[in-house]
């Protein structure tokens, strides 16, 4: 049965290749000399979280980083790779920071449970539940709190974007990317907004963690 679904996925691609060419012979051709994606998203890995399909979004328009959690960790040199290169190499005008309602991955934060080599990984979410351990702690429903730290989880995470060098040098200098924050609700398909400030967030992260005046 396994074999059968794995052979599947090969005739969904040259199925999807065929009604491609039909639909526009130059298409592939097209798509192979270059990538001009005006947004990087940085999304859990989840597999109900699919960022093109989310977003409306065909192949070349949007660049795209996943793992466990939507994290952006400091010594992820592939998170980190990954947003220089986007930054300044294919000129993205928006970052998003996409997490999800139902994140498995924040939900294990949450447990007192030895998860192995994700106990590194997760422990950035507990970070963020220590940064904001007394709003989380006055939430007694156990489910909205899960809820409210898989949105500061993804508020946390554009402020380590905007940490980063390329980002605010390239912002003060072009005035691009700008930072987004989002959660993605897998019960109904919709993306909320959580309409991080930008400008004011930026502003904040420079007192303590400004980058980028040494070249000036
Ligand atoms: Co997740």
């Amino acid at each position: 049965m396994d074999d059968d679904r794995y052979q599947k996925v090969l005739e969904n691609n040259r199925r999807w290749v065929a009604t491609r060419n039909a639909q526009d012979p130059g298409y592939f051709v097209r798509l192979s000399a270059d990538q001009t994606p005006d947004f990087l998203y940085i999304g859990c890995s989840d597999s109900r979280v699919p960022a093109n399909e989310i977003m409306g979004l065909e192949p070349g328009e949007v660049f795209v980083h996943r793992n466990i959690a939507n994290l952006v960790v400091n010594t992820d040199i592939n998170c980190q790779s990954v947003i220089q290169y986007a930054v300044e190499h294919l000129r993205v005008r928006h970052i998003v920071v996409c997490g999800h309602y139902g994140c498995g991955g924040v939900a294990a934060a949450m447990q007192a449970a030895d998860m192995g080599i994700l106990n590194g990984w997760l422990r950035e979410v507990r970070d963020v539940y220590r940064l904001h351990k007394d709003e989380l702690n006055a939430i007694a429903d156990t489910d909205a709190r899960y809820r409210r730290l898989i949105e500061l989880n993804v508020s946390e995470q554009c402020a380590n974007v905007i940490k980063t060098a390329v980002v605010q040098k390239h912002y003060l200098r072009h005035h691009r990317p700008v930072v987004h924050g989002w959660v993605y609700d897998l019960r109904n398909g919709i993306i909320k907004d959580l309409e991080i400030p930008f400008e004011q967030t930026l502003a904040s992260i420079q007192e303590i963690y400004r980058l980028d005046a040494a070249d000036e």
